[in-house]
């Protein structure tokens, strides 16, 4: 009889192209686990609500557990006839078991048994991806207490403006991170409700007990309407934001190791295990990793672009737009996951070079802004010390001298309240213990921040 699952209501098979075209298989079959728990889930209701026979859900469950062992071993034949993920395991079961597993999708829709199962596997993927922000955040912490004092240009424009520390400036990215983390933790929030119960838009006709599958199955609720339910991938256009938010923090770091690795910056060097060398030209040293990730923050933005194209136009409810979620959701997924591992383990190769860091200090008139606070510290109002201060690094500018290598009697010239005093003010490490307040870069505040922020990881 029914070689196919619609096959009642078609006078012909669909053609091979067509099949192809519109199977899932190849790549939704890693919701495996999930489409099983939320399969094992939902019979359970239904036998408790004397929907199927206590007899059917022990078939149900034996069969189940045999197709998890012949998933985990490998053994299990994935068929493009079956279309997805779903109605492979719904067939497997029915060989298996016979009519207990017809009767597992009474009450029960794809559409509303897909959105849990992407639900299902997303909840598990922001676990994981705040796990590994984490670590990454741990070893991040590791460096700054290390460099917690010592002095590197601060940039604006990419040239160099005033000292801050390597820490102060590493622990940016502990910010920037941090805000990651909250954005996937209130992501989760949304993904966490339950769609089944919708069945395929309008609700069924059955007894059901939504929120013993919610309980079963770890939601924090049953999604309310059940149009909603099986239609809006919102959740997941949420978590490619939330992963492209989370991509720039690592290009722009990455942009950062790439520039600092670079022989003309020096400012650090990064252990041999995460670059590559050249095929030809054997002096390089290429910082691969970093400029990998930089790239694929394009594809991130790619899923978030392509999730949030796929739904714009679909009318309510369910419509199979929806399929092309999950290639977008899987690539954004694996790529922060994989740049997440790589950082974590990275921070631990990073060396700074503080000589180098301090050489480009000096040449970069870091201490101007010092000065000009000085003499406004001293009454003259900003406006005309920052003109004075100007003049005087154009002066040593031409003479190819830092601020700090003019004499007493030349910085008068250029003002009469600069007294013996301001050569404090004129040294990296004064101009660093100067800013010394909550967020700034004096290393005592680094020290603090720290301290804080290793609580708040
Ligand atoms: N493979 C489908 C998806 O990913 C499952 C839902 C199919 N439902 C349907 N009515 N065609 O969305």
């Amino acid at each position: 009889n029914s070689s196919y699952t619609w096959a009642g209501r078609f006078s012909e098979p669909m053609s091979d192209l067509v099949k192809r075209y519109t199977a899932s298989v190849d790549f939704d079959q890693r919701l495996w686990r999930q489409d099983i728990n939320g399969s094992l889930a939902h019979a359970r209701m239904l036998a408790k609500q004397g929907i199927i026979a206590a007899a059917d859900l022990a078939d149900i469950e034996k069969g189940m557990a045999q197709i998890v062992e012949e998933i985990e071993s490998g053994k299990f034949e994935w068929s493009l006839d079956l279309e997805d993920v779903h109605l492979n395991i719904e067939k497997r079961l029915t060989t298996l078991v016979g009519d207990a597993g017809k009767r597992l999708h009474t009450g029960r829709s794809r559409n509303d048994q897909v959105a849990t199962d992407i639900r299902l596997w997303l909840r598990d993927t922001i676990d994981t991806i705040v796990e590994l922000i984490k670590a990454f955040q741990t070893a991040l912490l590791v460096l700054a207490e290390k460099e917690a004092a010592t002095p590197m240009p601060g940039s604006t424009h990419l040239q160099v403006a005033q000292p801050v520390t390597f820490g102060h400036h590493l622990l940016a990215y502990f910010e920037m991170t941090q805000r990651d983390k909250e954005r996937f933790l209130d992501c989760r929030k949304r993904v966490n409700r339950l769609p089944l119960g919708a069945a395929a838009l309008a609700g069924t006709t059955y007894p059901i007990d939504r929120e013993f599958v919610a309980a079963q199955l770890g939601f924090d609720g049953v999604c309310e309407n059940s149009l909603d339910a099986v239609s809006d991938r919102d959740f997941g256009i949420e978590f490619c934001a939330a992963a492209s938010l989370l991509m720039t923090h690592f290009s722009r770091l990455s942009e950062e190791l790439v520039l600092w690795m670079n022989p003309r910056f020096g400012y650090v060097k990064i252990a041999d295990r995460f670059c590559t060398g050249s095929s030809i030209m054997p002096q390089k040293k290429n910082p691969d990793v970093p400029e990998l990730a930089r790239g694929k923050t394009g594809r991130v933005n790619g899923s978030l672009i392509s999730m949030l194209t796929l739904m714009k136009g679909q009318p309510l409810a369910y419509n199979k737009d929806n399929q092309e979620d999950k290639e977008p959701l899987f690539d954004a997924a694996d790529t922060v996951i994989d740049t997440l591992r790589i950082f974590a383990d990275m921070m631990g190769g990073i060396e700074a070079r503080p000589e180098r860091m301090r050489g480009a200090l000096a040449e970069g008139f870091a201490t101007a802004t010092d000065l000009a606070d000085y003499l406004v510290k001293k009454g003259l109002p900003f406006r005309e010390a920052h003109e004075v201060v100007g003049a005087a690094v154009k002066a040593a500018e031409t003479q190819g001298k830092d601020l700090a290598d003019l004499t007493l009697a030349e910085l008068q010239a250029f003002s009469p309240l600069v007294q013996s005093d301001v050569a404090t003010c004129l040294t990296i490490e004064g101009s660093l213990a100067a800013r010394n307040h909550i967020g700034g870069t004096a290393p005592e505040q680094v020290k603090a921040a720290i301290a804080r922020a290793k609580a708040r990881v």
